[in-house]
């Protein structure tokens, strides 16, 4: 086979077929084929798009190209979700135990944080001695002890995903709906989802600023799903403010620590409901959305979701008790209140601004292998279409170092608008892509 004539039918505009396209990933990763020809050949994606097909074959050529998480050992539906990145998005902190509370089993990989949005592995790593490295052994044991595992991605998961996407970032060839699709379904296939949840960000914080993109994104995903046998399910929701009220680790987890109780914030607790229903419809565990509500409910109300942090947490190596005494958690020693600077309504933030201030805070990282301090981050007081007077305190910046803290507070204002005419909240859920 002819790589470059297999990057001039993409040119053109032709559908490549299974083996064509097993030729470029497999070439690639082997190093038969060159960096300059994989670049061409996505700019030629970038332009001329790729069919549902297509897109597919993608995925599973990627999956192919590393080793795959094996559950079948684990009873039930293993059903993954997927956040495509936000600010304060605590979802997971809570969904994971709140779905297994319901009787699915969740057998998560997750990762760490990059630049303005966070990752479930430094949230969790709050609690002293929590660890999520594991073989995928004791990963399938707990999950049939308990339902519940966290573990980080050490396995040789999809290089082809990783080459490819190294490759994409420096030739502008990242923004393709077939590329980014393939991408992240390629990573939750490998990691041994039977079906999957997805939360299609969109917004000023998120990677898809445009809810027509996030749509098409979605779409893209939910068709992937359907061809290759892993039922997929997409939410659209807002990203133009931060989820909740707390953004960094320690905060964060004690968010979810309060919406677990059912005491946490409306968007936060509306939000994992929704995703957290669709979770447990496709592992067959409730026919309808209200139905299946009706059980996260009951597992909040009961205790039986926050016990069930508290064994997980336990079961990680983590210390327990401050599921209980939440003021254990690593704290910060500099609590600056950020004033409002006059009269109004919150009219906008922008949540991408707000998490690179949570960032300068060192509740995330700039570049991977960064340190960060779990102790850090951003309690927001008022939230988009909230009434504030001047001088009331929009947001408190948590801090260990008093100079970074009034750096942040100068940003985070630049970070808000308020304005005097009334002002309506964005709209979380936008859609549900099936
Ligand atoms: N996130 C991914 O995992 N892949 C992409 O291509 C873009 C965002
Ligand atoms: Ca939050």
């Amino acid at each position: 086979m002819q790589t470059v004539e297999i990057i001039r039918k993409k040119r053109d505009g032709n559908d490549l077929s299974t083996e064509e396209i097993r030729h470029l990933i497999q070439g690639y990763v082997k190093g038969r084929i060159p960096d300059y020809q994989l670049s061409a050949w996505a700019m030629a994606v970038y332009f001329t798009g790729m069919s549902t097909r297509e897109t597919a074959d993608l995925t599973l050529e990627m999956v192919r190209s590393g080793e795959q998480v094996d559950l079948s050992a684990i009873e039930g539906v293993k059903v993954d979700k997927h956040s495509t990145g936000g600010v304060g998005d605590t979802t997971t902190l809570v969904l994971a135990p709140l779905v297994a509370a319901a009787g699915v089993p969740v057998a998560k990989l997750s990762g760490r944080g990059l630049g303005h949005t966070g990752g479930t592995i430094d949230k969790l790593e709050s609690f002293s001695g929590f660890d999520t490295s594991m073989t995928t052994e004791a990963f399938v044991r707990q999950v049939n002890q308990l339902g519940l595992a966290v573990m980080g991605q050490t396995a040789d998961l999809t290089p082809a995903d990783k080459q490819l996407y190294a490759l994409r970032d420096v030739t502008a060839t990242v923004d393709s709906i077939p590329l980014i699709a393939s991408s992240i379904m390629s990573k939750k296939i490998a990691a041994g989802a039977n079906a999957i949840v997805l939360d299609v960000k969109t917004g000023n914080g998120a990677f898809m600023k445009e809810e027509e993109q996030a749509i098409e994104l979605a779409r893209a995903m939910v068709e992937i799903g359907s061809r290759i046998g892993r039922r997929t399910v997409a939410f659209i929701s807002d990203m133009n403010q931060p989820l909740g009220r707390a953004i960094g680790n320690a905060l964060e987890v004690k968010e979810a620590i309060d919406t677990l109780k059912g005491d946490g914030p409306a968007d936060l607790t509306r939000l994992c409901l929704a995703l957290g229903a669709q979770m447990v419809i496709l592992a067959g565990k409730a026919d309808t959305p209200g139905e299946a509500e009706k059980r996260l409910e009951d597992a909040i109300a009961d205790g039986s979701a926050l016990e069930l942090f508290r064994r997980f947490v336990k079961a990680q190596g983590g210390d327990a008790r401050a599921v209980d005494d939440p003021d254990s958690l690593p704290g910060a020693d500099v609590r600056l209140e950020v004033a409002a600077p006059s009269d109004g309504i919150v009219a906008t933030m922008d949540a991408e601004a707000i998490g690179l201030c949570a960032m300068q805070l060192g509740a995330g990282r700039e570049r991977k292998g960064d340190s960060i301090d779990h102790g850090v981050g951003i309690v927001l007081s008022k939230k988009t279409g909230e009434a504030v007077r001047r001088g009331e305190t929009l947001a408190t910046l948590y801090a260990n170092d008093p100079d970074k803290a009034e750096q942040v507070k100068g940003r985070f204002l630049n970070a808000i608008e308020i304005r005097e005419d009334p002002v309506k909240p964005p709209r979380l859920i936008r859609a549900l892509v099936t």
